[in-house]
């Protein structure tokens, strides 16, 4: 969560006056209300009652005489939120015609380059014309947006899409001519956060759909931002800053404010959004990870994907942890982040002539060439987490005029620069621990910085433990491109295995994520810290936040180019093209661990828009299907209405398997025998069975495989598959068989259908558990 972290600082703030405010309330009250998700069963409502609010506020006062309801729902579920105790929701929930009660949970957030990086640029002529495009909108829930920007410029777009129904709400800084034909809509949602903490207090952010925070506006100019030629952040990443549908709409959906982002406010965007009648939802936030039927971002995705609207959301920024994962439903495009092969070196010199590189986005005076001394944090400090450079935490004396290095972790990196500056250093080092490896975060720091990554910061070190006398200096850089390897995936990207379904692989791709340039909030600063009072039109952060609208915005690509295409055919296209190697044939690097990435870091590869718009053949998925999944996960009837309102029994008759749901990719747990220390012994065999649609020209494909390991056998059937039409579905089953391993291995294949011309790639990922 360090990536994104800078915005832990007013949460940590907000989290204190939330607890004193609780304090008070239990005292009045005794007990604490919490914002609930009640999930009506509208299918049968009482023959008493004709019209469901009304059955709605009954149910609700028979438990609560004085609750309000704060949202009700009509999309992602029938039903609505409202404040309760604990008792009274579970009184609530034993009460017939209640599906279920969810608690609320807290959310939180988890480019002038990226076109040409992705193929766009040089190959505009392949992609749909400019009409097409407008007819499709992107609909990003997230912290709002700065309308001002000339990444939301309308000029050259036709009339808004003529099924539009959505709103330009308004409110503090913000009229309906803020909006546009760019950007189409705009609304903000705050019962539940004002539920929990209160009324906004407007002097410190708008209650409209202003954004306040700047993570919203980077979000949605990403996917769908207008042209800008000349953007750049301190004349870092230069060039034109395009969103990647520069002419698709964008409609906002705040529901994050500075205090979070909370799951019922998130449960209202999702349902007008639907209403609104956007093609695709871009949501950069993730949370609570639990069963389908108690997730209500994966309750929402269910019905947008049941209406034709992809539904692309951040993995999360838990790696390198593994089962890291957030966002993991199969209806759900979960992306990773990757670099692209844009950095933003910088040079330290020691006072024994080595030089290190690093990265920085500092813009001021830079360091003079002579050297100044260096001093370790950790030595510089009374405190025990004085390594990190926490607030307060140097000893000014021994830090005043000197060079200060700082472990990363823990708080946010730009944060360390400002609490060095205070102390009166005058440069810094931000060294990465083992846990980070090599990967290097630009920052746009405070004072002369450079970010090294684990080998450097530990050569580093040494020099200044070993050294009576260490002195260093630091030499700004700039922008370079061309960074080989490129990309790799970025330690912070959330990593499988699935932790929810382990037959499922996520996350599905990854896209770029790190160091991206996007529009900007005028309300603060390029760092987000309330310290930092400079103002930026771009500005480069980084996070699987940014990776998500980069898939978002490709999606609409896809989508104009191929109307009548599914949600699961989109996704399909996109992860059966992605790429997994460089040119050279090698496997992607995972910059935590410098070694070849696998399928639970990158899911299928890397996102290749130009393939995607050809896949040849994709595996689609219907409701039936997803329901089918549901089925294999054992639920109930009234779980499967819980996750996706619809009135369906399992047929006894059938055996419906998680290994048959048609997925683009295959994640096969085995067995370990018991008693058996690895090798030969106990094989099991495990069948999984897949069906591809035509969607290119009649060919015939053929199977191809490669894997990492003797231990599986794998065996296609058939091996040839051929299409005469479009639209025509061939199936296939693949045979897995394998000897036992010890526990926790983990192995990997890869299955390609060829016709000569188009690659329908599939990653297969093996974990004995
Ligand atoms: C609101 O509308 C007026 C024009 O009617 C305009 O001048 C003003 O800048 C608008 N924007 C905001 C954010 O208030
Ligand atoms: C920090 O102080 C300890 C104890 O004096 C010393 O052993 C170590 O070398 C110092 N480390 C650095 C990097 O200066
Ligand atoms: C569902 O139940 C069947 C029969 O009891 C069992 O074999 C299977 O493993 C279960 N599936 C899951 C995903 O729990």
């Amino acid at each position: 969560m360090e990536i994104l972290s800078f915005r832990l600082f007013p949460i940590v703030l907000l989290l204190l006056i939330f607890s004193h405010k609780y304090a008070i309330a239990d005292k009045k009250h005794q007990q604490t209300k919490g914002t609930y998700i009640i999930h009506m069963d509208k299918s049968n409502m009482p023959a008493s009652f004709d019209d469901h609010l009304n059955w709605y506020d009954s149910s609700l006062k028979s438990v609560s005489g004085a609750a309000e309801m704060l949202y009700t729902y009509k999309y992602v579920v029938d039903g609505f939120s409202t404040r309760l105790t604990a008792q009274e929701a579970e009184l609530l929930e034993k009460q017939p015609g209640i599906l279920s009660v969810i608690p609320e949970v807290r959310y939180e957030l988890h480019t002038t380059r990226t076109p040409e990086f992705l193929g766009l640029g040089k190959r505009d002529a392949l992609f749909p014309t400019s009409i097409k495009l407008s007819e499709v909108i992107v609909g990003v829930v997230d912290t709002g947006v700065w309308p001002e920007l000339k990444s939301f410029d309308d000029t050259g777009l036709g009339p808004i899409p003529s099924g539009w129904k959505g709103l330009c709400e308004t409110g503090k800084n913000f009229n309906s001519s803020s909006c546009n034909r760019k950007l189409i809509g705009a609304r903000f949602f705050s019962k539940g956060y004002e539920a929990a903490f209160g009324p906004i207090d407007e002097k410190t952010e708008s209650k409209s759909p202003r954004d306040d925070d700047g993570h919203g506006t980077h979000t949605s100019t990403t996917a769908a931002g207008s042209a800008v030629p000349g953007a750049s952040l301190f004349g870092y990443a230069s060039g034109t800053a395009r969103g990647m549908a520069t002419q698709a709409r964008v409609a906002t959906y705040k529901v994050c404010w500075l205090g979070g982002c909370f799951s019922s406010d998130i449960a209202a965007a999702v349902d007008k959004a639907i209403e609104d009648g956007v093609n695709i939802l871009s949501l950069s936030i993730g949370g609570g990870l639990s069963d389908y039927y108690r997730d209500i971002v994966a309750i929402g995705a269910f019905k947008a994907t049941a209406l034709g609207i992809l539904v692309s959301c951040s993995a999360g920024n838990g790696g390198p942890s593994p089962e890291s994962l957030t966002n993991v439903a199969p209806w759900i495009t979960t992306v990773g982040a990757g670099t692209l092969d844009r950095d933003f070196p910088d040079y330290v010199s020691l006072g024994n002539g080595k030089k290190y590189t690093g990265v920085s986005l500092y813009k001021g005076k830079p360091l003079s060439d002579s050297l100044v001394p260096i001093v370790y944090a950790r030595n510089v400090s009374d405190s025990s987490s004085g390594n990190l450079c926490t607030t307060g935490s140097l000893i000014p004396t021994k830090v005043s005029g000197k060079i200060v290095i700082c472990d990363r972790g823990g708080n946010p990196r730009v944060e360390k620069g400002i609490v060095v500056k205070e102390a009166g250093g005058i440069g810094m080092i931000l060294a990465n621990s083992e846990y980070y490896g090599e990967e290097l975060v630009a920052d746009s720091h405070a004072l002369p910085a450079a970010a090294v990554g684990q080998k450097s910061g530990d050569a580093i070190k040494n020099y200044v433990s070993s050294n009576p006398n260490p002195v260093a200096t630091i030499a700004v850089g700039g922008t370079q491109l061309g960074v080989q390897p490129s990309p790799v995936v970025a330690a912070f990207s959330s990593r499988g295995p699935n932790p929810v379904t382990p037959k499922l692989l996520k996350p599905d791709i990854v896209a770029p994520g790190v160091n991206i340039l996007a529009g900007w909030t005028g309300a603060v600063g390029p760092t987000g810290l309330l310290t930092d009072t400079r103002h930026v039109p771009f500005n480069i952060i980084s996070g699987t936040s940014m990776s998500c609208p980069h898939v978002s915005g490709l999606a609409a690509l896809l989508k104009a180019a191929h109307s009548g295409w599914s949600p699961a055919t989109i996704k399909s296209a996109l992860m059966t093209t992605a790429y997994r190697t460089y040119k050279s044939g090698e496997i992607i690097q995972d910059v935590a661990t410098g070694q070849p990435a696998t399928p639970f870091d990158y899911g299928a590869g890397h996102v290749d828009p130009v393939a995607a718009l050809d896949p040849g053949l994709v595996y689609d998925a219907t409701v039936e299907d997803y329901l089918g999944f549901l089925c294999a996960l054992n639920y109930s009837s009234f779980q499967i209405k819980g996750t996706t309102s619809s009135d369906f029994t399992c047929d006894s008759r059938k055996n419906y398997r998680v290994e048959d749901f048609n997925y683009p990719s295959f994640a096969v747990p085995l067995e370990t025998a018991s008693g058996k220390k690895g090798g030969s012994g106990a094989s099991a065999t495990v069948k999984y069975t897949r069906t591809l649609t035509n969607v290119g020209t009649p060919a015939t494909y053929k199977v191809s495989l490669s894997s990492q390991t003797p231990a599986v056998k794998i065996l296609v059937q058939p091996e040839t598959l051929s299409f005469s039409k479009l639209n025509e579905k061939k199936s296939y089953t693949v045979t897995f068989a394998s000897s036992s391993m010890p526990s926790g291995t983990t192995s990997f294949a890869h299955l390609e259908w060829s016709d000569g011309k188009r690659i329908v790639g599939s990653p297969i990922a093996f974990s004995w558990i």
